[in-house]
Parts: structure tokens; C-alpha cells; sequence
């Protein structure tokens, strides 16, 4: 078990398109924290299993590509970025077979593990906004700042489409809840917010509101 966090972690939870992503990055603008996407990483790791022809149903030779693999992860403008050899995936991590396959991947218990022990590495050095599926309930389960964004499955497919992506969100979230490794649940002491008809600054102005209660100083 890694040392627990040394620096202070917003934890930003919920299921695909609820918004989290432009939440999570502008909290992190305002907060002056880093910004961690945990699911641009279960991506990439998706991406490479495809780009190596592993079937996404054979969890032994995901395990054993996931072992090999010669992952990095370092900041770029106070972002988290994910290097797979000298390779950014970034821009293959929307691709319509990254969508299909990511929540099969990433529900394989040794990427988790490996996934979150590059997160956690992240809070020894840095403040954080961290989002994804279990940070608030696996990955910094002692942070007192938990939040979880919603909205409801029409918002979110109409959300998706604006972004001219094609992703069944809803086989997705069905996965993602029901998995046996870290599901995606509301952690007990999350601040759940809805998000359907509010703004991104709307659901920033509020999570800023409970953190200043919560005694966080927030910069002007
Ligand atoms: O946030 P996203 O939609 O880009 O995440 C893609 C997938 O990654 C999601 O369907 C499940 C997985 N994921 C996960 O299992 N755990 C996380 N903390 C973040 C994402």
C-alpha cells in the first residue's frame, strides 16, 4: 500500500458525459491544482491493447501487455499526461474502438492496480482535481473533498453527440457500475450534484462553494 497523500485532492466522480471532464479542468484553473483525467489513462491503456492485437476478452494477455508496458506519466501545463513508450496517445484516445473497449479493459483487476498507482503518485507532489469512476471511493477514499456530477441519460447522449463522438454511453455505464473491480459508485460522503440544467460554471460556482465551507482557501 503507497503512503497516502501528501497534498490536498479534490475528488470528481460520475458516469460518461456528465460533465466531470470541463468541471474537473476548469476547478483546477481556479483552485491554481493539477488536473488528472484517470479515464484518458484506462484509454490509453485501451489504445494499446488494440494497437497490439490483444483481444479485449483475454484478460491474461492484457495483464501480462499492462505489466510490460513502459508507461510514464508526467505534467504538461499543470495537466496529467501519459506516455506508452515514447508515444502520447492523446490523439487516438476518442476513437469509436477506444470507446467500445475501455470499460472491458479497464474493469481487468491488474490495470486497475497498475492505473492507480500512477494516480496516487500524482498527490505526492501535487494538489489535485483528479476525475473518473472510483477516486473518491478507492483512489483517495481519505480525502475529505468528494464530488459526484450527474445528469440524466438524455442530457448526457445529446452531450456526447454535440461532441460528434460515437459512444454508447448508456452499455458503458452499465459496465462501468456493475463490475466486480472498483464500480463506479456514489462514495458515501460524495456531494452529489446534478448537472443537467446548470452551466459548468454553475456546478464549479457550487463545488467552490462547499469547499470554501469545508475550509478550503480558494485564490481570488
Ligand atoms: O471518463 P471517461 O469516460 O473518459 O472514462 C473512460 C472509461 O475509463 C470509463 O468508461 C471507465 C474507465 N474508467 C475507470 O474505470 N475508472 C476511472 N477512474 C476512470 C475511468
Amino acid at each position: 500500500m503507497e503512503s497516502p497523500a501528501a497534498h490536498r485532492i479534490i475528488a470528481i466522480d460520475g458516469p460518461a458525459a456528465s460533465g466531470k471532464s470541463s468541471v474537473a479542468r476548469e476547478l483546477a484553473r481556479r483552485l491554481r491544482f493539477v488536473y488528472v483525467n484517470s479515464g484518458a489513462m484506462y484509454r490509453a491503456m485501451t489504445w494499446h491493447v488494440l494497437g497490439n492485437g490483444v483481444a479485449t476478452n483475454d484478460v491474461g494477455a492484457i495483464e501480462q501487455l499492462a505489466e510490460k508496458a513502459n508507461i510514464t506519466c508526467h505534467l504538461r501545463s499543470d495537466e496529467s499526461v501519459m506516455l506508452i513508450g515514447a508515444v502520447d496517445p492523446e490523439p487516438f484516445l476518442r476513437e469509436d474502438r477506444v470507446n467500445e473497449n475501455v470499460s472491458r479493459v479497464s474493469s481487468v483487476p491488474r490495470v486497475r492496480e497498475i492505473i492507480v498507482e500512477r494516480l496516487r503518485r500524482y498527490a505526492q507532489s501535487n494538489d489535485l482535481v483528479m476525475e473518473g469512476r472510483d477516486i473518491g471511493s478507492v483512489v483517495f477514499p481519505e480525502t475529505p473533498y468528494k464530488f459526484y456530477i450527474d445528469a440524466s441519460p438524455d442530457i448526457r447522449a445529446s452531450r456526447r453527440a454535440a461532441q460528434g463522438q460515437r459512444d454508447r454511453i448508456a452499455a458503458r455505464d452499465q459496465a462501468d457500475s456493475s463490475r466486480r473491480a472498483s464500480p463506479l459508485i456514489i462514495a458515501e460522503d460524495a456531494h452529489v450534484i446534478d448537472s443537467s440544467n446548470l452551466t459548468i460554471d454553475g456546478v464549479v460556482g457550487e463545488i467552490v462553494g462547499r469547499l470554501k465551507l469545508k475550509g478550503l482557501t480558494i485564490p481570488a
